[in-house]
């Protein structure tokens, strides 16, 4: 091989700092990885529906699945025998139950507090996260009650989420998270519980929870009522980073457990921040669209979707979250640490 002139002649000048000596081999960049993901920082998110052996695809969500309780439970302890042991339950609600009032979110034959009791029984080793809020129960798809002039109303709300919370943890819920972003709530449901005994179930609040595009295929999941005006009057603004800080503030003072950032891929400044400012866990939630537009590209053959989900969970564990709720874990499983 003729080199080139440039590659032959002894440099004139020295640079006693080069980055790329720790980046030469495979060895030297393991040795000075900064970040590194294990199964332990995953949540696996499951859609339980009513009804037996039955298991359906959902269109927006390539390769993710409404299960019932008994398909469920192949799900988990496939999940459990891979070393997944957390699952974020979300419930699929038939539209005839869904109502004006949500009723079905305070039925004891409802679906989560069916599969809880079962799922607790089968895999006492697991941890189940329950969502609390009422979209997937209201006829009208919003997260709260609606008052006489269709605006969600925040206190009515949080009675309601208060005794779901003390039913889906006496069905065994291990840790409680309210999504709905009603003003108070955190501090009222801790009250609630506390009150009825149940101290030692925990509440990760969905503290930083934007209005955000990219929640869109989770609405066709479970199949929400179709939506009578946006979520903005409560879901945070995308524009705002200080407003935030200061909702996980307050839930932090609310004896929140775990603070939670929503979307998590656009929104590391957010988690990085927040962070900084409490010595709380921190989560973050990688959404149905961040999910579903990565599928999208590599079906275009745009990309690899395992190595793009692979970068941006370090990227979001980079920034500081703990944990990562996201529905790509089969994707990266054969790539995490134990
Ligand atoms: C319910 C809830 C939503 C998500 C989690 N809990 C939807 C919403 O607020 O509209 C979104 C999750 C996802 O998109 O993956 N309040």
């Amino acid at each position: 091989m003729i080199l080139p002139l440039s590659l032959t002649q002894k440099p004139s000048f020295s640079i006693p700092t080069r980055l790329r000596r720790l980046r030469s081999s495979s060895a030297i960049r393991t040795l000075v990885e900064e970040t590194t993901l294990q199964k332990k920082d995953f949540v696996q998110p499951l859609f339980l529906q009513e009804g037996k052996c039955s298991i359906e695809e959902i269109t927006s969500m390539p390769h993710v699945f409404r299960y019932s309780i008994d398909e469920a439970k192949k799900k988990i302890a496939f999940c459990l025998e891979k070393g997944i042991f957390s699952f974020a339950l979300f419930p699929v609600i038939s539209h005839e139950k869904k109502s004006f009032h949500a009723r079905e979110a305070l039925s004891e034959e409802g679906v989560i507090p069916q599969a809880l009791i079962e799922l607790k029984k089968s895999f006492p080793e697991a941890y189940f996260i329950v969502d609390i809020a009422l979209d997937p129960y209201t006829s009208h798809g919003h997260d709260g009650l609606l008052d006489e002039r269709g605006e969600v109303a925040n206190d009515p709300t949080i009675d309601v989420l208060q005794k779901m919370s003390i039913l889906y943890a006496s069905c065994g819920a291990d840790m409680l998270a309210p999504s709905d972003m009603m003003d108070g709530r955190i501090g009222c449901i801790r009250k609630a519980l506390d009150d009825a005994g149940w101290q030692a179930a925990a509440l990760l609040s969905y503290s930083a929870k934007y209005a955000s595009t990219f929640y869109g295929p989770f609405r066709n999941a479970v199949k929400a009522g179709s939506l009578q005006g946006t979520k903005a009057s409560y879901q945070l603004n995308p524009a705002n980073k200080r407003e935030a800080l200061l909702e996980a503030e307050l839930d932090a003072k609310e004896h929140a457990d775990i603070l939670m950032i929503k979307p998590a891929g656009h929104y590391v400044d957010i988690i990085s921040s927040i962070k900084s400012q409490t010595k709380r866990p921190i989560a973050a939630y990688h959404v149905s669209g961040e999910y579903a537009m990565i599928l999208a590209a590599e079906e275009k053959g745009i990309f690899s979707a395992e190595k793009a989900f692979f970068e941006v969970f370090l990227s979001i564990k980079r920034a500081g979250a703990d944990l990562i709720f996201t529905y790509a874990i089969d994707y990266i499983l054969p790539y995490l640490e134990k």
